[in-house]
């Protein structure tokens, strides 16, 4: 520890080796105080105060948006750094071809370099956060040590944050340490940046000894590290390590869990995964349209990002939400779209890199119809609709996003945090495809489903840095999330499904599903958001056996007539522009499904290959 530092840890944290470890970082980090965060009311409300003080929040107007907050980060610091995302196991074939990969102890020797001072200057939080129900069987403990405050406001909607934690960590309990720092050590007379951050930025993940250093950025799944890097990233390696002779494992997954009750009072538990800003959140919190919903369907959120996923005892696969919040995109949510999540948004809301308006409330690309005549864009310059049209500057950055409560969500479903977590009936996979997927696909079988889900391409969306709508494989939307090799990724959900139909048990039906197919003008053919509860109307209709479909080449897909079109005006060929199969273009997509396996070949289950020969002899 630096001389003049005191560790000052609460007499609640008991752990000797968590107090350790945080005086080990700090002695290397050399931050000027360390603050335990005990995730109170006051405390999150003191440090928003520090944070408008020194200009990193700006408080919106209370009339408007009470108790909410507008975040600028630094135009270089908006989104996930993919290429900058290390997997450092011991081996490369562990991290496997999809992942980037620096042999450990080299990673660790840069490390040391980056966060030698790092913090200088800044305060050190040290953040307990519980993934999961607090003292869940499901949950697991992670401390995350940052010199952001915005992660500490952040994490404590996002996770289930404070003092509590402590409790169930003891004095020995396991945690996954994550260290962050925004690599911006204050200079002592100089004047701090509002959004600190380093050109430099490495998010790295050691899967053999579960740890997580981030170093560089202050945003989201870069800086939260909860999210994207412990519940994914780590867990998925967890899920995989729990696999035995005698069990399964269990599986972390880039999916959105949603409850929906049919007018015949069943309720039933969807899981989907969507790559990022391809629909998660929208779909979780998605109003029925009228003429489904006088028939009496109902849907309710769980969870909007990520579920994990275990069997019980029976053989049932339960998912949890194990986060506690939301970190969604803003840009094209509305009354219309998503009324729910405007609702959520009411107030108590942290906004990141949208725009203000002149009467102190927030703005973005779709929010309304018309445009505010001025405001303040989201890099806090001004901004009006006619130089937008000009110039086509985005008065909000296309990956905005807010961070919110998910207790603030009005169709939040009452089984949310029940640490048993809630049966699934069925899985569905979509990507963003303007052309060649259908609207919806059922797999015959789970193997065949697992295929699907491998195989689906999407195209890039402004959720990581990079050229976005290039059409890339990714694989269950877990390209940049999957903690070691995406083949035995693909082999832990095979040998999953085997496991529990060996037991005689019921496994979830999967479908594949596409709603971004466009015209001839680029446009939309599917309204999608609401309209999307049709089709997942005859997904529960063939899962009771009483929703008709045509089998072909690679799956069962409806007719017009078997989906419900009560209150749509949807004409038979504009369904048919969104679900006709074009052999030529599934040819190639064939040629990229080879493309991908090839990249994955080592590792890569055999019957894979076996069901592409099948699809691709059957497409003739
Ligand atoms: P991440 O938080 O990055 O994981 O994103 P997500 O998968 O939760 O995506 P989200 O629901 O935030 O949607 C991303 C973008 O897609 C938003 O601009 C939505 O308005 C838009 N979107 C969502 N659902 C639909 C849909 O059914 N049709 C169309 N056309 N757009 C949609
Ligand atoms: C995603 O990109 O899938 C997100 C946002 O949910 S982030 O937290 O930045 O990963
Ligand atoms: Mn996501």
């Amino acid at each position: 520890m630096p001389m003049n530092l005191t560790l000052n840890a609460p007499d609640y944290v008991r752990h000797d080796g968590l107090k350790k470890w945080v005086a080990d970082i700090a002695a290397k980090a050399k931050p000027a105080n360390i603050v335990w965060c005990d995730g109170s009311q006051e405390e999150y409300d003191r440090l928003c105060a520090q944070m408008v003080q020194s200009g990193m929040l700006h408080k919106l107007n209370p009339a408007k948006r009470p108790n909410s907050f507008l975040a600028r980060s630094s135009p270089d610091d908006v989104a996930r750094v993919e290429d900058r995302t290390f997997i450092c196991s011991k081996n490369k074939a562990e991290a496997g071809p999809t992942n980037n990969w620096i042999e450990p102890a080299e990673m660790r020797t840069k490390l040391d370099e980056l966060f030698e001072g790092a913090m200088a200057g800044r305060t050190m939080y040290v953040i307990p956060f519980s993934m999961g129900p607090l003292g869940s069987p499901i949950a697991q403990i992670g401390v995350e040590l940052s010199d952001s405050p915005y992660v500490v406001v952040n994490m404590r909607m996002m996770t289930r944050m404070g003092k509590k934690v402590y409790d169930v960590l003891g004095s020995t309990g396991e945690f996954v340490p994550c260290v962050h720092t925004v690599g911006a050590p204050l200079v002592a007379g100089q004047a701090d940046v509002v959004w600190p951050c380093n050109t430099t930025k490495y998010i790295v993940h050691f899967p053999e000894t579960r740890e997580i250093w981030s170093y560089g950025s202050g945003y989201g799944g870069n800086a939260l590290l909860g999210k994207k890097c412990f519940a994914l990233r780590i867990a998925s390696n967890m899920g995989r390590a729990e696999a035995s002779a005698t069990s399964p494992g269990w599986l972390a997954e880039h999916m959105l869990i949603l409850g929906v009750t049919a007018p015949w009072g069943k309720k039933y538990h969807v899981a989907a995964a969507f790559p990022s800003a391809c629909g998660k959140t929208n779909f979780a919190m998605l109003i029925p349209p009228k003429g489904l919903g006088q028939q009496g369907w109902k849907i309710t959120t769980i969870g909007d990002d990520i579920a994990w996923i275990k069997p019980d005892a029976k053989g049932n696969l339960r998912a949890i939400n194990p986060e506690a919040g939301y970190f969604g995109v803003a840009p094209g949510t509305n009354e219309q779209s998503n009324f729910n999540c405007m609702a959520t948004l009411a107030q108590d809301t942290i906004f990141t890199n949208v725009a203000l308006t002149d009467d102190g409330d927030v703005w973005w690309e779709g929010m309304s119809k018309v445009p505010p005549a001025h405001c303040i864009d989201w890099q806090g310059r001004d901004w009006t609709p006619e130089q937008a049209k000009e110039k086509g500057i985005k008065a909000a950055h296309p990956n905005a996003r807010f961070t919110v409560s998910a207790t603030q969500n009005p169709v939040l479903d009452p089984e949310w945090d029940n640490p048993e977590g809630v049966v699934i009936d069925a899985f569905i996979f979509g990507g963003r495809r303007s052309t060649t997927v259908p609207l919806v696909t059922e797999a015959r079988d789970w193997s065949e489903g697992v295929y699907m889900a491998a195989t689906m391409g999407s195209e890039t969306t402004a959720a990581a840095v990079g050229e976005q709508g290039v059409v890339r494989r990714d694989p269950f939307a877990m390209l940049p999330f999957c903690g070691y090799n995406m083949a035995e990724y693909f082999q832990h959900w095979l040998s999953l499904g085997e496991h529990l139909q060996a037991s005689g048990a019921k496994l979830p039906r999967i479908f594949c599903v596409n709603w971004f197919r466009t015209d001839a003008d680029g446009k939309f053919v599917w309204p999608g958001f609401s309209e999307n509860t049709r089709v997942l109307k005859w997904m529960l209709g063939r899962i009771e056996g009483e929703a008709k479909g045509n089998e072909h080449v690679f799956g069962i897909t409806p007719s017009y007539e078997d989906l419900d079109w009560s209150g749509m005006d949807f004409s038979l060929e504009k369904f048919t522009t969104i679900t006709s199969i074009d052999k030529a273009a599934w040819r190639k997509e064939f040629e990229l499904h080879a493309e991908l396996f090839e990249k994955l070949a080592h590792g890569l289950p055999p019957s894979l290959l076996e069901i592409k020969a099948g699809f691709e002899s059957r497409l003739g």
